[in-house]
């Protein structure tokens, strides 16, 4: 783990109990941060206090949104040990979300490192109860204090870290989804493969729309044709049909989810057939209708897996295995979190132990 300088808080916040967890509500002690300045690269990297930041009102990102972000958890083990959950690639696709946003190149390592170095720190804040875990925020901004349209000359990095909750407090529990004829998530050649704020702000009104209707989340179609399927909501999409699970391909318009991944392979080992390939709403719909759609699950870091039960398209609802979770979709659920927590091996080492520091202080 790299050394960084380390400046502690005088003042430690009260722990919630991990009974009082929900999601990114509360903030743990410090932040890590870095900057970055056109001809000098990246500097500076430091843990400080948790605080505000102090922008100036010009400041580039308040105006054009210049800002990527990523999402993963580090997990307190039954054996009390902390690992983060394939924490290299969160790092990767961070840096891709860095070139598509016209941001430097990041320095993948430092970043890894950082996020080992604040977890490090903040080890008591990983809450302990089943189903918690500590939900690390990694994020970049524009710096510059200027009004003109451009890729920023100067950046800030920072993380902070949120204990969070059990997303499924009363267990797994099915939604209801609407694929949506009216709201597009992204399109080829824009900045849906990137983790990038605009995302997730474009993304709200399709969401309120949905849940006006009665459903969770919005299935989003494509924007060309506007009938295969995207993503739903802040999750990446899985159909299975007969005994082959579909799932849309990595073809600029949906994020390369870390648990779509893992799920793939997951499936992959367990001799399943998984096909990476365009899948029309009209061909789920009609799946559902004569009673080949067995399974449709979402896969995202803050769930895991989500089952649908229920997916809604131009009036019509199809109830998808009477509404509760299947067979696959709770086997991911039950390997991806065996994995997370150490109950499991690991066999493709995708957690790594976060280094406890020798003295705390
Ligand atoms: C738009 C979108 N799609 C998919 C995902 C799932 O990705 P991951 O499995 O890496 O959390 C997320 C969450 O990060 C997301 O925001």
């Amino acid at each position: 783990m790299g050394q960084f300088p380390i400046t502690r808080t005088a003042t430690p916040k009260a722990r919630p109990s991990d009974d009082s967890l929900a999601f990114g509500k509360v903030m743990t002690d410090h932040m890590f941060l870095m900057n970055y300045e056109e001809g000098k690269g990246w500097f500076n990297p430091r843990i400080e206090p948790y605080g505000p930041l102090s922008l100036d009102p010009a400041t580039s990102v308040l105006h054009y949104g210049q800002a990527i972000f990523d999402g993963l958890k580090a997990f307190r083990g039954d054996d009390g040990r902390i690992r983060l959950f394939r924490a290299d690639r969160h790092a990767q696709r961070f840096d891709r979300s860095a070139r598509i946003m016209s941001m430097p190149p990041l320095p993948v390592d430092l970043i890894r490192q950082s996020f080992d170095a604040l977890v490090s720190v903040d080890a008591d804040w990983v809450p302990r109860k089943a189903g918690t875990s500590l939900y690390l925020r990694p994020t970049i901004i524009a710096t510059d204090v200027m009004l003109g349209v451009h890729p920023a000359h100067s950046y800030l990095y920072f993380l902070i870290l949120s204990p969070v909750g059990s997303y499924y407090k009363e267990g797994v529990k099915p939604v209801r989804i609407l694929a949506s004829d009216s709201h597009v998530r992204a399109v080829r050649g824009g900045t849906g493969e990137a983790k990038t704020a605009a995302n997730y702000a474009q993304s709200l009104a399709g969401q309120q729309d949905a849940a006006k209707a009665g459903y969770t989340q919005v299935l989003y179609l494509d924007g060309v044709h506007r009938k295969f399927l995207d993503e739903v909501g802040t999750m990446n999409i899985m159909v299975r049909i007969g005994d082959e699970v579909i799932t849309p391909p990595l073809a600029g318009t949906i994020l390369d989810g870390v648990t779509r991944a893992s799920a793939i392979e997951l499936m992959r080992d367990w001799g399943l057939k998984v096909q990476e390939r365009a899948i029309s709403i009209d061909e789920v719909m009609q799946a559902g209708r004569d009673g080949t759609l067995k399974e449709m699950w979402g896969t995202g870091t803050a769930a895991v897996v989500s089952p649908v039960g229920t997916i809604g398209y131009k009036g019509e609802d199809v109830l998808i295995n009477g509404g509760t979770t299947g067979e696959v979709t709770q086997r991911l659920y039950d390997a991806i979190t065996g994995i997370q927590y150490g109950r499991t091996n690991d066999p493709h080492g995708w957690t790594s132990l976060v280094p406890e520091m020798a003295e705390a202080g």
